[in-house]
């Protein structure tokens, strides 16, 4: 069996990508290399089953060897304002790889007969008024806020999937992907707890947007990749609209002050700038579906998760770590 990844250099693609290769499948990796970092794949270039093909999905997809399943996962995901590699920094190839970009994924699914999955957001919800979210719950987007680039384009990549579901018989599933943390992310793109951890061990002060009190919850990258895999291969998954996150949430501050914590840090917080335009203030799932028809929910606590986080930043010698350096240069 051929799987496809896209966005396969990046953080959740690579570890799906050696997750998927560990279970004997062949892999075809697609990536532009835009967010995503090809050293994160290091181990696995060398290996017969895998193949890398650097292409910009939003140009179509020519693949010769048949397909059987494509994870769509290829975007920007950031939404930190001084990341270079944040979709706000990269607001037209944001919308292009999840409208034109997910068009050409559908396609090649459809001529392939093969399974598809698409890696949507909980920012599909925008500044949620229902709490926790469920999938049947509609949002509350702006539809032209600076953060509207990535929410709408997710959005319209969602319809886009359905509509082939619906119209052309592809075997589609959507993934609403909440916040995941772990090695790997790149320093460069300066998400919450990446950008917490450096801090902390650099020993410079911990940087939070408006007062704390907004929460998050967090779920480690294992996990994540054990549901997205469950998604793509369980029965009656075909047409389902599946949140992937933890159920755990705690305010930005309590993450802030736990990292201090668990890396000894000297570090102070503080409260470096208002909240941005349209932040969400709550963000926490609701994953009864996921538990009824995957079997599924997070299993890493926040300690041991953020402690694995911790050891892969400290110490910052590995090759990965100078990439990444380079990266955000
Ligand atoms: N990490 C999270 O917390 C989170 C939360 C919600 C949704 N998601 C979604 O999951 C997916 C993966 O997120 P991530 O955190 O791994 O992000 P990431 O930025 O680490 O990885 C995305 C990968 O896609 C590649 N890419 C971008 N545009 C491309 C294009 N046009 N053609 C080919 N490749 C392209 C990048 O180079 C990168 O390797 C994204 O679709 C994101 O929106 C992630």
């Amino acid at each position: 069996m051929t799987i496809l990844v896209t966005g396969g250099a990046g953080f959740i693609g690579s570890h799906l990508c050696e997750r998927l290769i560990k279970e004997d499948y062949n892999l075809i990796c697609v990536d532009n290399l835009t967010t995503g970092l090809k050293i994160t794949l290091n181990s696995l270039l060398k290996n017969p089953r895998f193949k890398f093909i650097n292409h910009d999905v939003v140009k179509p997809l020519n693949i010769k060897s048949k397909v059987d399943a494509i994870f769509h996962l290829a975007s920007p995901a950031s939404p930190n304002h001084h990341s270079k590699i944040s979709y706000l920094a990269l607001p037209m190839a944001t919308m292009l790889v999840n409208t034109t970009g997910t068009l050409n994924c559908l396609e090649l699914a459809k001529r392939n007969h093969a399974r598809f999955l698409f890696a949507s957001t909980s920012e599909v919800y925008g500044n949620p008024l229902e709490h926790p979210q469920k999938e049947s719950y509609n949002g509350n987007v702006s539809t032209t806020s600076p953060r509207a680039v990535y929410d709408e384009a997710k959005r319209f990549g969602e319809t886009i999937s359905y509509y082939f579901y619906r119209n052309e018989k592809v075997d589609v599933r959507i993934a609403r992907i909440f916040n995941t943390y772990g090695p790997r992310m790149l320093k460069a793109d300066m998400r919450m707890i990446i950008k917490f951890v450096t801090q902390a061990i650099s020993g410079k002060p911990l940087t939070i947007y408006g007062n704390g009190k907004q929460t998050r919850s967090l779920c480690y990258i294992d996990d994540m990749v054990v549901g997205l895999m469950r998604l793509m291969f369980y029965p009656n998954t075909k047409g389902e609209i599946i949140n992937l996150g933890s159920e755990k949430e705690n305010t930005v501050l309590q993450y802030a002050q736990m990292i201090i914590k668990l890396t000894g840090s000297k570090s102070k917080i503080i409260f470096s700038e208002p909240l941005p335009e349209n932040d969400p203030l709550q963000r926490r799932p609701d994953i009864s579906k996921a538990k009824k028809l995957l079997n599924w929910k997070p299993k890493t606590s926040l300690e041991i998760g953020l402690q694995k986080m911790i050891n892969y930043i400290y110490p910052s010698s590995s090759d990965l770590q100078l990439a990444q350096r380079e990266k955000a240069d």
